[in-house]
């Protein structure tokens, strides 16, 4: 993804940049409005490819104190000066004050190089996919809706569901069944998209968590189903900004309260393994729902300040293969999974790196729970978050310690098999594994709290 700094004092510029410069490249853009802003953006974002640079309208003493500071910071970023500045250095060019967009597009193209295959991958198409399940999801939608028809030369839109109606969802049913995956929105209204959905999902949160007696379980294992995936497709799509953490944090919440007010865990946990949600829901949620009592019977965490520990618990669980999509990905565990997987070199690279990917995307989530970042580097065993330990290393942080037991015992469960497994079985087999002492202890919490529940399994 192309990363752009724009430093343009005045605001409406600055949106007008933003969007097209998203909405063409699909490019990440950084937007700073005084000089210590853009120090601070320029020292603490790594592979920034273009600053921008506003030359005219009063702004010419700021671009000229930026350009210093890059020159005195050996950081010659390309960049564009949008009006005529007294400043000659190569990684300079100026450009025409009164420069209209698509010119100014052209030229990031020819300063970044782009080749035209390379621009073809990068620009956002004139219409974006959303899932079809989303469109179960909302009522109706600000702009209209199209499904795609594959042709031969050239792919069409044809609208199919005007600005404002109401979604038929018979007719959502018939694209389900006939096995469609996306309607298509114009790219220019795709996060308004985004934004209808995130808003829709929080309002029906905030319903069931206010009457939470009034609906049945099923109804709020799928709820919370359908925030986990969001919240998955958003951060992998969008990234981190304010309605994405709004959403993330309003799930986390959401599934917080649930694993904290169920008083049987059987019952539930029967209903969620016949659920039709995602494997990574399922696994999240089961690895919170766990949490709670082995947190209680460890007496590693102070017990007044379980809700904190629970916090650190769920987030993890939550976010810790968040970058992982696609279930057959979730799947690998170790250097032999990876090895005999039929992944691409791309998705292999990902499964390496997603713990330090997501520790780091993490670090910059505004009010993640204290350690969480650590944590999760740690999960796959190794403190530097890049590949998978064969051994089970004692000096990881407990909470990482707590998760690796229960995420294995989890994934147990989740593929267990009737004719060949038996929760004795599984248990045995854990013994087996973790004979470590501090990962022995979260195991024999983790079996005290099943056997104490089996009977309702
Ligand atoms: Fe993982």
């Amino acid at each position: 993804m192309i990363k752009i700094l724009i430093l343009e004092p005045d605001e409406h510029l600055k949106e007008l940049l933003k969007a097209n410069l998203n909405s063409e490249f699909g490019a990440e853009v950084l937007c700073c409005q005084t000089l210590n802003q853009a120090k601070a953006t320029l020292e603490n974002e790594a592979d920034i490819d273009c600053v921008l640079l506003r030359g005219s309208l009063g702004a010419e003493d700021l671009a000229i104190s930026v350009l210093n500071f890059m020159l005195y910071k050996k950081l010659p970023i390309k960049t564009l000066v949008m009006g005529e500045i007294d400043f000659e250095e190569d990684f300079v060019r100026m450009l025409p004050e009164k420069i209209q967009i698509k010119d100014l597009l052209d030229e990031i193209i020819k300063e970044l190089n782009i080749s035209d295959q390379k621009l073809a991958a990068i620009t956002i198409p004139d219409y974006v996919g959303f899932k079809l399940h989303y469109f179960f999801q909302i009522n109706s939608f600000s702009a209209d809706i199209f499904i795609l028809i594959k042709k031969k030369h050239k792919d069409q839109y044809v609208k199919r569901i005007l600005a404002n109606d109401n979604f038929d969802k018979n007719l959502l049913l018939k694209y389900k069944q006939s096995g469609l995956e996306e309607l298509y929105v114009a790219k220019e209204y795709r996060h308004q998209f985004w934004d209808a959905l995130i808003s829709e999902n929080i309002n029906r949160l905030k319903e069931v968590f206010k009457n939470s007696n009034d609906f049945p379980e099923e109804y709020i294992i799928e709820l919370s189903n359908d925030t986990y995936n969001l919240s998955q497709d958003l951060l992998n799509s969008i990234g981190l900004n304010e309605q994405t953490v709004k959403m993330t944090q309003a799930s986390i919440k959401a599934m917080t309260g649930i694993v904290k007010s169920m008083d049987k865990m059987g019952p539930l946990l029967k209903k969620l393994l016949s659920n039709e949600g995602s494997y990574a829901y399922k696994k999240c949620h089961l690895i919170s729902m766990f949490s709670v009592d082995v947190l209680k019977k460890l007496d590693w965490f102070p017990s007044d300040k379980f809700d904190e520990s629970l916090n650190i618990m769920v987030f993890v669980s939550f976010m810790h293969d968040i970058v992982l999509i696609k279930e057959d990905l979730i799947k690998i565990h170790s250097k032999i999974d990876l090895y005999r997987s039929l992944a691409s070199d791309k998705e292999k690279e990902l499964i390496k790196n997603h713990a330090n990917i997501v520790a780091t995307l993490v670090g910059k989530y505004p009010r993640a729970p204290g350690g969480a970042d650590n944590v999760i580097k740690q999960h796959h065993g190794t403190t530097n978050g890049i590949g998978f330990s064969e051994v089970y290393n004692s000096n990881l942080s407990k909470y990482t310690i707590v998760l690796i037991v229960i995420e294995a015992f989890v994934i147990r469960i989740l593929d267990f098999n009737s004719s060949e497994d038996s929760l004795k079985s599984i248990i045995s087999h854990f013994y087996e594994e973790f004979t470590q002492p501090s990962y022995k202890k979260v195991l024999d919490a983790l079996v005290s709290t099943i056997l104490g529940d089996a009977k309702k399994l």
